[in-house]
């Protein structure tokens, strides 16, 4: 089967000098969730840039099912729907229009992107919205109408580049739903964002780019699978002494709060025998949390500059 997205050694650098990009490779299979992670500047929308057209590259290449972005630029485009990072459409247009105007651009015909444009509209959530102009939206809405106008060309690869940047907890978890829904039905979508449990929930395939090279790719499971240690929150039910701190010493616990501590499991040192000294102390565990998220630990070991253990 031909992938959605094979990206091979793809380099850029700006005018400026900047070298945003350093060899980057990347391949994404038909039906895939992917998330493309990465820290401020590390050279994610500069690859959405190069995929979808706007930026011009230094050297190598991308294919988007099959079709080359040089040769079959025309082709490769009608496969991409694409939400970029800033809000980019024309505020003093209606939200309708914002979405019809752009199936204009792909030789849709009004009659066909009219209600196609409604039904997405409905599935968002935004049926009220379409005769309002964009400015008068809310930043989550703007978010939604961008999402709307990217699938109004039905794309087979859905480019979303931090789509809920800004975006309530609310309106965040309904587009997670409508983007499963979206995926559900097929279509492969490409996800860039810095909330990493929202690509943890959603993502089955994950890359972590630095400073214009990949670091690490792979399913989600063999990702979170690299996480060797975990620091987890442990509430007890009555104050953290000192003497139970240095019974747990192997743990490396932090005391977070009264009757809070931070320890670090993994390696060998499980989360069982971490209770069960707890327990002989006689203190009582009320509640255990992960610190982060598991797929927060594994990035920011990746990406910090001093990670021995990885
Ligand atoms: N038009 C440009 N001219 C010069 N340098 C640029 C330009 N666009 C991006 N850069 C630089 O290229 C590097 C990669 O930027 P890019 O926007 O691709 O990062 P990013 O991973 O999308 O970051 P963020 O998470 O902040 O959106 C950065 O150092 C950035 O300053
Ligand atoms: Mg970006």
């Amino acid at each position: 089967m031909t992938s959605a997205l094979v990206i091979q050694n793809l380099k850029k650098t700006y005018t400026n000098g900047v070298e945003a990009l350093k060899g980057v490779s990347l391949e994404i299979e038909q039906g895939d969730f992917f998330a493309l992670l990465g820290p401020n500047g590390a050279g994610k929308t500069t690859i959405i840039g190069i995929v979808t057209g706007l930026v011009i590259k230094t050297a190598g290449g991308a294919k988007v099912f099959g079709f080359d972005i040089d040769k079959e630029h025309e082709k490769a485009k009608a496969q991409i729907g694409v939400v970029q990072q800033e809000v980019n459409f024309n505020p003093f247009d209606k939200c309708i229009d914002i979405v019809v105007n752009q199936a204009g651009y792909y030789g849709i015909p009004r009659s066909v992107a009219i209600p196609r444009a409604k039904k997405i509209f409905d599935d968002l959530g935004m049926a009220d919205k379409i005769n309002e102009r964009g400015l008068s939206l809310s930043g989550g809405m703007k978010r939604r109408l961008m999402i709307a106008r990217a699938l109004v060309n039905d794309p087979k690869l859905l480019i979303l580049d931090e789509p809920t940047a800004g975006v309530d907890v609310e309106l965040r978890r309904g587009m997670w739903d409508y983007l499963r829904s979206v995926t559900a039905k097929g279509v492969t979508i490409l996800l860039t964002t810095h909330y990493l449990e929202e690509a943890e929930q959603l993502c089955n395939r994950v890359a972590i780019i630095n400073k214009g090279e990949i670091i690490a790719s792979g399913t989600m499971k063999d990702i979170l699978g690299r996480l060797k240690k975990e620091t987890i929150v442990v509430n007890l039910t009555k104050p953290v002494t000192e003497e139970i701190l240095s019974s747990l010493s192997a743990y490396k616990p932090k005391k977070t709060d009264e009757t809070a501590m931070e320890l670090e499991i993994g390696e060998g040192k499980g989360l069982n025998e971490a209770i069960l000294v707890l327990n002989q102390n006689s203190f009582q565990v009320e509640s255990i949390r992960s610190k982060t998220g598991r797929l927060e630990e594994v990035f920011v070991h990746l990406t910090s500059d001093n990670n021995p253990d990885y």
